[in-house]
């Protein structure tokens, strides 16, 4: 990194002084000890939007922030707060593998097939227990939702989608007379009610109409309202913006009690908001013989033919090339303020790590998700003959809400496929092991399309798994 924070030395000074004797003492960097934050400094929002940093750097003190191991000296834990950011009032371990912090670095996760990508089964989240004070006793589904590792590759396509997606629904929406309707948005089709103005009822989306991309259950606008939420909830790492600067929290430079105060400045969250936007796209790895790439093409028309791609989109197609930091969408707590972090874009057809973002037409992008961004139900009723029922095994609603009777809980944004190829293991949940299982486990709104798939020749099946293997987070174009 080459920008230093002015508050740095400050901090060093509080952690080198006699520090009182309290329940944290021995997590406290201590006096004497030739300890030092892991990172080495800061990143000023000034410099990014100054133009005193480049590109490249700014990545790749994103990525920095990514992959450092934060020590107590960087004030990672949070003793006095819970993974939502708000205050605890039980007694915090200083590590904890439900609640968290559990683990050092995002990229401790986020590392398959390499630092951003998607995550083994042991570094699956129990997402919930985080607002808990400690839930020490038990990951069974009445305490939290066990969710596996995503990778990141595409996000910042995937973020600008749902950006578009937005406008285009709420402006929609503003236009039109109480009673039902169904708004449609880049071909994908969202079911509406209006009652004395407002957006009183909707499927796949929240009545606000904001289309949220992140989390499986789709509950987070950006990936800068992500990365502030994982830094506090998996570190103890507190974004100035959702803290120190944050009216919500009192203005407290030192909410979480560890001694350090800025723990990351908001040019730290735009850093490492864009490094993950900049990862490579997900890309094809196709098989070397000709037969073999027919089986895949076959595989690719039969996902169609099934009806996959009613719900899993091939692709979506941008407006705009670029990806501008910040999102307008974002909550109170997450930079959204152009006076604090002014407006960054770059072109994600010609900016990042490759591979780029496929060119679309009139200065427009593609993007080959294989998803529509949109909430399904993938539950049988348990009265249905043979149903399947694997998805439906979350408690907690995490902010979905009830829809036609059926609980929240049930809600699940049609994944993402591009890289399903490489980011085993596969469902909401990580505990299903193959592709093929995952296909079986789709009921209730996939329950014809499974079907279907199921009735087709052996062959065909086989084709589609071949082909939903081609689809990966490949090597950055600077690699072979
Ligand atoms: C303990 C493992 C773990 C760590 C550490 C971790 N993550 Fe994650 N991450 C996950 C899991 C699990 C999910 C999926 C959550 C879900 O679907 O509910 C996820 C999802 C995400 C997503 C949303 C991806 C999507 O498509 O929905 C982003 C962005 C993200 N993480 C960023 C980060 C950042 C930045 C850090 C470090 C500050 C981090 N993560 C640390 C496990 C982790
Ligand atoms: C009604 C919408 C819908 C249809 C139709 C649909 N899917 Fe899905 N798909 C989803 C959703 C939602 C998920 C996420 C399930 C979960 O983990 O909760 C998913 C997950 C998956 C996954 C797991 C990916 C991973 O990384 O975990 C695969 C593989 C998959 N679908 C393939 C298919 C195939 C093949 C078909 C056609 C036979 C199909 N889907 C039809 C919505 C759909």
């Amino acid at each position: 990194m080459t920008a230093t924070h002015p508050s740095i030395p400050v901090v060093l000074a509080l952690a080198l002084m006699p520090i009182a004797a309290t329940a944290h003492e021995i997590h406290t960097c201590a006096a004497g000890f030739p300890d030092a934050p892991v990172l080495s400094g800061h990143v000023h929002q000034t410099d990014i939007n100054s133009g005193a940093l480049s590109f490249k750097q700014i990545t790749d003190a994103g990525e920095a922030l990514f992959v450092a191991r934060f020590n107590t000296c960087d004030g990672q834990g949070r003793p006095s707060a819970t993974g939502t950011g708000d205050k605890r009032v039980a007694d915090e371990p200083a590590f904890i593998r439900t609640s968290a912090p559990e683990s050092n670095s995002c990229a401790g996760c986020h590392a398959q097939p390499r630092a951003g990508g998607a995550g083994d089964i042991v570094t699956s989240v129990f997402v919930l227990a985080q607002a808990a004070d400690p839930v020490n006793f038990s990951v069974a589904p009445e305490f939290s939702n066990e969710r596996n590792t995503l990778g990141m590759n595409g996000s910042g396509a995937i973020e600008m989608l749902s950006r578009e997606m937005t406008v285009d629904l709420q402006t929609q929406a503003g236009a039109l007379p109480d009673g039902a309707h169904t708004l449609t948005t880049k071909g994908i089709n969202f079911e509406i009610t209006k009652l004395g103005g407002v957006v009183t009822a909707s499927r796949g989306v929240d009545t606000d109409l904001v289309v949220k991309p992140f989390h499986q259950a789709g509950v987070v606008i950006s990936l800068r309202e992500f990365t502030a939420n994982a830094m506090n909830h998996h570190h103890g790492m507190q974004a100035e913006e959702r803290f120190d600067m944050n009216p919500a929290k009192g203005f407290d430079p030192d909410f979480d009690e560890d001694g350090v105060a800025r723990e990351l400045t908001v040019g730290d969250i735009t850093a490492n908001t864009l490094w993950q936007a900049q990862l490579g796209v997900p890309g094809r790895a196709m098989p070397k013989s000709q037969e073999e790439r027919e089986r895949v093409q076959r595989g690719e028309e039969v996902f169609d033919d099934v009806g996959c791609t009613s719900c899993h989109v091939p692709k979506l197609e941008l407006q705009s090339r670029f990806f501008v930091e910040p999102n307008p969408f974002n909550p109170p707590g997450t930079c959204s303020d152009i006076t604090v972090c002014p407006e960054y874009r770059f072109d994600m057809t010609k900016q990042g790590e490759g591979p780029l973002l496929e060119k679309g037409k009139k200065g427009g992008a593609i993007v080959r998700a294989y998803t529509d961004l949109k909430r399904h139900n993938l539950c049988d009723e348990v009265t249905d003959p043979d149903p399947v029922r694997h998805f439906c095994n979350e408690h907690l609603a995490q902010g979905r809400p009830d829809q036609d009777g059926k609980p929240g809980t049930e809600f699940f944004l049609t994944r993402k496929l591009w890289d399903v190829g490489n980011s085993a293991p596969y469902g909401h949940r990580g505990d299903l092991t193959t592709i093929a299982e995952a296909i079986l486990a789709h009921g209730g709104e996939a329950r014809s399309a499974r079907d279907l798939f199921l009735a087709s020749a052996a062959q065909d099946q086989i084709a589609v798994v071949k082909f939903l293997k081609t689809l990966q987070v490949v090597a950055p174009d600077d690699e072979d």
